[in-house]
């Protein structure tokens, strides 16, 4: 069995698309959405997620501005912009770029966004009203993960859902938004005493940890959805998932491809928020 491609430009492209109508009438009532996105110091994989991020905000109509810091930047002058930034009607979505230089404290940077302008659903704020079930503003990468799963047609009520990794941008949240759909979610990480096991109950699987081809066919349930987050470099400067493509297409009963699968779902949810955020509708 091969397994399909689930084609993340082409859902993304259909989420940007429905976006267009409302974009134009808020524009037109004078209240055009705006984000601003910060970087702060040359990392490269970040310079290239923000460069794209504006790049379809203008494609889309959406005002972007980009504050650009140096890796020497102080807390308190980070702390400083934002706040103006907090200020502005013209700015509805206000995004800083992850991971930030060492000296900087990236929690306290977060709790500092306006809550209603945290389109990246970081906040305490949001992550505690997504973990109650209240309207929030949902991290961008497992909202962009749960649009990949419903374009299969595969329900998740009921279904053994498996979320390999635990961090506060993917894994947790993704856990939360699965249990939401009525799955039973397992979370695993470094820790996890038998990784195959465990992933081989999954009939939908979502990998988020950064390891290059750690889940193999062989770890996996026939007919699987895998949902793939990992971003990695592997020896030749590839860009790879975390799942091992070859062995998992063969086994899996849907996948999604690295590059293509949900890196562009994850700007089409930023852009979505944030369009959201000048409605007013969160
Ligand atoms: N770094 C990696 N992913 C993200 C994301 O979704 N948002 C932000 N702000 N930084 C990131």
């Amino acid at each position: 069995m091969s397994a399909a491609l689930i084609d993340g430009k082409a859902v993304a492209g259909r989420v940007k698309e429905s976006l267009k109508t409302q974009i134009a009438s808020l524009t037109a009532a004078n209240n055009q959405p705006g984000l601003a996105v910060v970087i702060v110091g040359n990392n490269p994989a970040s310079r290239v997620y923000v460069n794209s991020k504006k790049k379809q905000c203008g494609e889309l109509g959406i005002y972007s501005e980009e504050h650009t810091l140096p890796e020497t930047v102080s807390e308190t002058e980070l702390l400083q912009l934002i706040d103006a930034l907090n200020q502005r009607p013209q700015i509805h979505g206000i995004l800083v770029q992850l991971p930030l230089p060492r000296h900087i404290n990236e929690q306290q940077i977060i709790e500092k966004i306006d809550p209603a302008k945290d389109v990246d659903g970081f906040h305490p704020v949001n992550v505690g009203k997504l973990m109650v079930g209240l309207p929030a503003f949902l991290p961008c990468t497992p909202a962009g993960v749960m649009e990949l799963i419903k374009e299969t047609g595969v329900t998740i009520a009921g279904k053994e859902c498996v979320v390999v990794g635990r961090s506060n941008i993917v894994g947790k949240p993704q856990g939360i938004l699965l249990l939401r759909e009525h799955g039973t979610v397992t979370i695993c990480h470094s820790r996890t005493k038998d990784l195959g096991e465990v992933c081989r109950r999954a009939d939908i699987l979502v990998a988020a940890v950064g390891r290059a081809g750690l889940i193999t066919g062989a770890m996996l349930k026939p007919g699987a959805v895998v949902i793939d987050v990992g971003m990695n470099r592997n020896q030749h400067g590839k860009l790879v998932g975390d799942v091992d493509f070859p062995s998992v297409q063969q086994v899996a009963g849907w996948i999604t491809p690295v590059p293509g699968g949900v890196g562009p779902m994850t700007i089409a949810m930023l852009l979505q928020n944030t369009v959201q955020s000048a409605a007013q509708l969160i």
